[in-house]
């Protein structure tokens, strides 16, 4: 059997009708950027999330560092970031000229680790200013622990909610809790786009204005530039998409949680460890990531010899990758983000799998697990 990570063409299918009409719209009135489409979007966004603004931009990476803009973080500052990440969250702190910190994670969660955040805070070093907690896999980070600690020592936070658009902390919706929150609708997102589109979440006017106009250019009224802005506007043919696919969305993360609990249920008593989820947080799980107790070398190859693409997010953690080799970390600073890396692999758990499939799955893993 081949069962691949993701699927979209299943997930289509169904709303082809309803996305086809929707973007032969857009053709007909010829508005390909910004305005009442993407306005309607964002409208939307900010009724389902329940932030007060709600701004679309280019992509998850611009949302990160157009937020970083906002907040007035620049040149030489220091920005704290979890080094077990996609590495866009570092990377768009590093585009502004900001200078990424690195943060070991929480072994249960994956999440960037409030005790070690406060090691480094105590160091006074690097000119901290922000802190990038990132929801990573689906779940959120530990927010309260997080947000206290800025608020003793006066940094915004960025909600990196790439991963984990619509899952709850405490009952709010992530990237409502921080200074802004970020999401991605890259097309294997939970929610996603016929290309790369993003979103910023602010409850803070004076920063949702400033947002509007770095994402187009600096300007307030056109041809007048008021501030150094980009290029990193939403298109309105993703913001129809994307409205159409908003509906679904709760339903979707409902029958990904599904699939995890039928996925733990089988795991237990297995010598491997299910996703573990903290009680302030849901989980919509855009990955379902299982942890072996050395090695995730031979379990990867062994399901994609099976045909299931089983995947590691991520295989280097950031402080070792080459790119942030100036940074000067070395291997042994992130213990359990080097753990992670090593040990994490992940199974296809889209809406759309049939249940053949993941009985395929679970089959699989268990033949691997006992011999
Ligand atoms: C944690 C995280 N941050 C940021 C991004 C960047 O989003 P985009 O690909 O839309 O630029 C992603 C996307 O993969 C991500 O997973």
């Amino acid at each position: 059997m081949k069962i691949s990570a993701l699927d979209l063409k299943k997930q289509i299918a169904p709303l082809r009708q309803e996305i086809d009409a929707a973007i032969k719209e857009v053709i007909d009135n010829t508005g390909f950027i910004l305005g009442a489409t993407v306005e309607r979007f964002e409208e939307h966004v900010a009724e389902y999330s329940g932030a007060k603004y709600a701004i679309g931009v280019s992509n998850g990476t611009d949302a990160i560092s157009l937020s970083l803009l906002a907040l007035g973080i620049g040149p030489q500052d220091g920005v704290i970031c979890p080094s077990f990440t996609y590495y866009a969250t570092a990377g768009a702190v590093a585009s502004i000229g900001a200078r990424p910190v690195f943060a070991d994670i929480d072994r249960d969660t994956y999440n960037i680790s409030p005790e070690s955040i406060e090691k480094i805070l105590a160091k006074k070093k690097f000119k901290v200013k922000a802190i990038i907690p990132v929801h990573l896999y689906g779940q959120c980070a530990d927010m309260d622990r997080i947000l206290k600690l800025a608020h003793k020592y006066k940094l915004k936070v960025i909600e990196d909610t790439a991963q984990s658009f619509g899952a709850e902390y405490k009952g709010k919706k992530a990237g409502t809790l921080g200074d802004c929150g970020t999401v991605s609708f890259y097309p294997g997102k939970n929610i996603g786009a016929f290309g790369d589109a993003g979103l910023i979440l602010t409850n803070n006017e004076a920063v949702a204005k400033s947002l509007k106009i770095l994402r187009n250019q600096g300007n307030k009224d056109k041809y007048y530039h008021l501030v150094l802005g980009r290029n990193n506007r939403l298109d309105s043919i993703q913001a129809v998409v994307l409205d159409i696919k908003l509906k679904y969305l709760d339903e979707w993360n409902k029958s990904r949680q599904e699939a995890a609990l039928n996925y733990n249920k089988n795991f237990a008593g297995l010598n491997i460890k299910a996703p573990f989820v903290p009680g302030y947080t849901t989980h919509i799980y855009h990955q379902y990531t299982l942890r072996m107790p050395k090695s995730n070398k031979g379990v990867i190859d062994y399901l994609q010899s099976k045909g299931i693409d089983s995947r590691v997010f991520y295989p280097v953690p950031l402080h070792l990758q080459k790119c942030f080799k100036y940074l000067g970390y070395k291997r042994g600073d992130f213990p359990a983000a080097e753990k992670a890396a090593k040990q994490t692999f992940t199974l296809p758990i889209y809406p759309e799998l049939a249940q053949e499939e993941k009985d395929y799955i679970v089959q699989s893993v268990k033949e691997f697990i006992n011999g």
